[in-house]
């Protein structure tokens, strides 16, 4: 999709479709609606004096040659009550104009910007709501529906003073949404297309065009490392695994500056191993690598936007089988660390994985530590499929930056408390540590500290994004199936340290 920026005057563009918002008020023909308004000889007044234009957020409005207008269609979307309008907000209209224009088979179009945020900011959610708005999941449909796609849009409504931020912004938001839509294809590939030697195979390209240094570990070499834990889910599958690593470093490193190791849980399909899970819903667990697709999609932004901090990416990526060779609850393996876990139970394999990549991004270097990995249902249980779960280590202030980026970006995170009570949980009766929780409940709690034994003193921030990162269903502004949560955080966040 090409986004660029028009100055003609809008009631002259020729163009498919002329896109704004409209924001919800006593009289929602306000600021530039009230142009179009006045151009359309009143139309826009009476459709809102007759109640069927309110300006709720997501309200459709289409009308068809509007008077005034070159454009065929004027798109009127409502924005919801001016004070609560943010960048999300303006992400979600612009998506779901491109979705519902192109369901109509349009191609190219017009998004007027309206008031309510700064230049830089409409700019980046705008293009980052259009260009993940018009991802589609039918690849491996041979009837596409990506030959209905958005060809063209220009951004209409940003004056000569306001260009060079706005160009910023689109920038900005095209490598963003670019990214997050190449976490999606990632999460959205079965597993008998994605195996851990083909994600590897992936990451490798990703970092090469992107220019990144990557290095990716095979069998051998995770044996030689010792990643007990990792191999023992890896154990049970034909399948080889991989460990991902992707690092960027900025032309200029401060000495005493932070390195930041992202890793990310790339367990290409979960059965459960051993403790096999029930045959409905298994299917899904084909996304169980949306952690380790989310870091690779962050490193490829953070290639392109180069931010001052040196971020090394590390992906686990394993399938979890049963099989003859496969762990066995109650085995006991030793991680990387030196530490001995009980396997209590196969399907809690993320862990385990992660485990040992902690262990790895802090030997590589690493001094803050983020994770991102679908860990457990019952983070669903608690967050549904609204908020992703923030787990900390002791040091709050690393925590509070990532949830000062997940309000900036509007991403919907929430953090869970992390007491000693829990810790307690996980203490092994025939090892140092079991790979479960032995207390009733706080299943994402004990999840959390298992990982958190491995982090150490290194600050660390955990993210279960079990229930947020793949959409059940279609919505206006976003395909079912994988969302690419995480991402836009995590940029921010690193672009802000
Ligand atoms: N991959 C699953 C978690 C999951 C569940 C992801 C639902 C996406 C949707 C994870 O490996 C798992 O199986 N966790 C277990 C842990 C339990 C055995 C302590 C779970 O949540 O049931
Ligand atoms: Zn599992
Ligand atoms: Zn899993």
């Amino acid at each position: 999709m090409q986004i660029t920026f028009e100055t003609k005057p809008y009631p002259t563009l020729e163009t498919e479709a002329l896109v704004t918002y409209v924001f919800e008020a006593y009289d929602p023909i306000q600021a530039r609606v009230a142009d179009i308004d006045r151009a359309a000889a009143g139309l826009l007044k009476k459709l809102a004096a007759s109640g069927e234009l309110t300006g709720k957020t997501l309200e459709f409005t289409l009308l068809h040659a509007p008077a005034g207008l070159k454009a065929e269609r004027l798109l009127l979307i409502g924005a919801g009550k001016r004070d609560q309008f943010n960048v999300a907000t303006l992400r979600k209209i612009a998506g779901a104009a491109a979705r519902s224009l192109k369901a109509k088979s349009v191609k190219n179009f017009a998004f007027l910007a309206n008031e309510g945020l700064s230049p830089e900011d409409a700019a980046q959610a705008i293009a980052e709501g259009l260009i993940t708005g018009d991802f589609e999941t039918d690849k491996y449909k041979t009837d596409k529906k990506s030959d209905k796609r958005i060809d063209s849009v220009s951004l209409v409504g940003f004056s000569d003073s306001e260009k060079p931020a706005a160009e910023k912004g689109l920038n900005r938001g095209q490598i963003i949404a670019e990214s997050q839509n190449f976490t999606r294809d990632l999460v959205n590939e079965p597993s008998n297309k994605l195996t851990p030697r083909i994600l590897a195979e992936k990451a490798e390209a990703m970092a090469r065009e992107a220019g990144l240094a990557v290095d990716i570990l095979d069998e051998k070499r995770i044996a030689d490392l010792k990643m007990g834990a990792l191999l023992s889910v890896a154990q049970g599958s034909v399948e080889p695994p991989r460990v991902i690593v992707v690092t960027y470093t900025p032309a200029k490193v401060k000495a005493d500056a932070p390195v930041i190791g992202l890793v990310g849980k790339a367990v290409t399909f979960d059965t459960g191993g051993i403790s096999i899970k029930p045959a409905d819903g298994m299917e899904k667990m084909k996304y169980d690598m949306a952690g380790g697709a989310t870091m690779l999609g962050v490193m490829r932004a953070i290639a392109a936007l180069k931010p001052n901090v040196k971020v090394i990416g590390v992906v686990p990526a394993t399938e979890n089988m049963p099989g003859g060779k496969a762990q066995k609850p109650g085995d006991i393996q030793t991680a990387m660390s030196g530490k001995t876990i009980e396997v209590l139970n196969t399907d809690a394999e993320g862990r385990l994985i992660l485990a040992d990549a902690i262990t790895y991004a802090k030997q590589l270097g690493a001094t803050h530590l983020v994770d991102a990995a679908t860990l457990t249902g019952a983070i669903v249980v608690a967050l549904a499929n609204v908020n992703v779960g923030v787990f900390g280590s002791a040091d709050q202030s690393w925590t509070d930056k990532l949830l000062a980026s997940s309000r900036a970006t509007g991403e919907k995170m929430w953090q869970l408390p992390m007491d000693d009570e829990y810790r307690e949980f996980i203490k092994g009766s025939f090892a140092d540590m079991q790979n479960i929780g032995s207390g009733k409940g706080g299943g994402s709690i004990t999840g959390a500290w298992f990982i958190r034994e491995f982090a150490g003193d290194t600050p660390w921030i955990h993210l279960d994004i079990a229930g947020t990162a793949w959409n059940d269903d279609v919505k206006p502004w976003l395909a079912k199936g994988p969302t690419g949560v995480a991402l836009r955080t995590l940029v921010h966040l690193v672009s802000s340290l």
